[in-house]
C-alpha cells in the first residue's frame, strides 16, 4: 500500500512524531505535576511494534520522524529502535529521522544517534541559570545537560535549543540565551507555553505571548523574517548580529493548524491526529492483532479522515476553553 495520507483539508500527512515512553526523568512544572503517575511498562509497544508502526507510516508518505516521549532516551535500549528505523533513511524512504530530548541522557548516546543517521536534534533547555534549571524542572541538573549539549555537537549532531517562554521566569534572559546558542553554532526556538495536564489552571499565569517577546528582542538584534521551514511549526527570523536564526512557535498568539503536515502516536500505540485536540484513534489493537498490516492501515486511514481542521487553544485564560487534559509528556509536544 503506497498511497498517501491526505486529510479531509488537502493537507498531507508526512511528519509522524512518536512518543516512545510517557516517562522522564525531569518533572517540568508547566508540564508534569511533582505526583505524575506512569503508565505500567507492559502497556507499552515494544520496539519492535514501534518499529512495524513507524514503518506503516513510512510507506505511506512519512518522510520526517521524530522519537519523543516523556524523555526518549529513558526508554530500555532505545538506541535499537534508532538503527532499526535508519534503514528508511538508507532506502531513501524517510528524509529525517531525528528525536526530541531534554538533553540528560545525551552524552551517552550521542554518537550511536549520530551513527544511525541522525542529523538535527532538538534539546530542551528553557534556561542558563542552574538553579532556575533546578527549580523549572525540579530535579535536572543542568552540568549534565551541558555536557550532553558538548557530546551533540562532538558527534556533528546540528542541535536545536527549544525554550518554553515562561513569564516572570525566563523571559530575562531570551537574549542571552540567543547570543549563547548562536555562539555555538546551534538555533534556538521559542515556545508559548500551551494549556495542557489537568492541574493547569490552578497554576501561575506564565503565558507570555511570543508577539510581545520577538518585540523586545527586536530592541536588541536587528531581525528579519525568513522564508525557511523545517517541516515544523516554527517560523524564523535571521539575526544579523550573531548570524543564528531564531525559531517561534505560537499556538496561541497565531495559529499555524492550516499548513499542520503532522500526526502523534503514543507510546501505547494511540493516535492523535491533533495535539490540542481529545480525539484519537487506537493502532495498538489493530497492530496486534493480526502480523498483516492491513487493520493497521485501515484504521490510520479512518483516522486521518478525521484529523480537525486545528486547535482551539485561546490566549486569554479566564476562558481558556478545549482545555487539552493530557500532559505533553502524553503526546510528546
Ligand atoms: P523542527 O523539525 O525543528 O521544525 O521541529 P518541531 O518544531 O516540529 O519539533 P519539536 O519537538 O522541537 O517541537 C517543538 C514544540 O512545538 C512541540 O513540543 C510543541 O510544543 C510545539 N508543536 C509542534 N507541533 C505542534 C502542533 O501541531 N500544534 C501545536 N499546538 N504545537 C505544536
Ligand atoms: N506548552 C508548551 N510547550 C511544552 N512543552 C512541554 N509542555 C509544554 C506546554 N504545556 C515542550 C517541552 C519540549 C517540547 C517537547 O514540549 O519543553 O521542548
Ligand atoms: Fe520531561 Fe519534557 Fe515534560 Fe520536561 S517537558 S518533564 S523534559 S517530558
Amino acid at each position: 500500500r503506497q498511497t498517501p495520507l491526505v486529510d479531509p483539508f488537502g493537507r498531507e500527512i508526512s511528519y509522524l512524531r512518536v512518543s516512545v515512553t510517557d516517562r522522564c526523568d525531569l518533572r517540568c512544572t508547566y508540564c508534569m505535576d511533582e505526583t505524575m503517575s506512569f503508565l505500567p511498562r507492559r502497556e507499552l509497544l515494544t520496539l519492535e511494534e514501534l518499529d512495524r508502526l513507524c514503518t506503516a507510516f513510512v510507506t505511506r508518505g512519512t518522510r520526517k520522524l521524530r522519537i519523543t516521549g516523556g524523555e526518549p532516551l529513558v526508554r530500555r535500549d532505545i538506541m535499537a529502535l534508532f538503527r532499526a528505523l535508519s534503514r528508511h533513511l538508507v532506502s531513501g524512504a524517510l528524509h529525517e529521522l531525528t528525536l526530541t530530548t531534554n538533553g540528560t541522557q545525551l552524552a551517552q548516546h550521542a554518537a550511536a544517534l549520530a551513527d544511525a543517521g541522525v542529523k538535527r536534534i532538538n534539546v530542551s533547555l528553557d534556561t542558563l541559570d542552574a538553579d532556575k534549571f533546578h527549580q523549572i524542572t525540579r530535579r535536572g541538573d543542568f552540568d549534565r545537560v551541558m555536557a550532553g549539549l558538548d557530546a551533540a555537537q562532538s558527534a556533528g549532531l546540528h542541535v536545536k535549543i527549544n525554550v518554553v517562554a515562561l513569564k516572570g521566569i525566563n523571559d530575562d534572559e531570551a537574549a542571552a540565551m540567543v547570543r549563547w546558542a548562536h555562539g555555538r553554532g546551534m538555533d534556538l526556538t521559542f515556545i508559548e507555553v500551551m494549556p495542557l495536564g489537568n492541574d493547569f489552571g490552578r497554576k501561575p499565569d506564565t503565558f507570555l505571548s511570543l508577539h510581545a517577546l520577538r518585540a523586545k528582542l527586536a530592541e536588541v538584534f536587528t531581525l528579519s523574517p525568513l522564508a525557511v521551514r523545517t517541516g515544523g511549526p516554527a517560523r524564523y527570523d535571521a539575526v544579523a548580529e550573531t548570524g543564528g536564526r531564531i525559531g517561534f512557535i505560537t499556538p496561541l498568539t497565531h495559529n499555524f493548524c492550516e499548513s499542520c503536515n503532522r500526526v502523534r502516536v503514543t507510546c501505547t500505540g494511540t493516535l492523535y491526529m491533533c495535539l490540542g485536540q481529545n480525539d484519537a484513534a487506537d493502532l495498538r489493537t489493530p497492530l496486534r492483532s493480526s502480523v498483516q498490516d492491513d487493520a493497521l492501515h485501515a484504521a490510520i486511514d479512518e483516522a486521518i479522515l478525521r484529523k480537525p481542521k486545528g486547535h482551539d487553544f485561546v490566549a486569554d485564560r479566564a476562558s481558556i476553553k478545549a482545555r487539552v487534559a493530557r500532559p505533553m509528556s502524553v503526546t510528546g509536544g
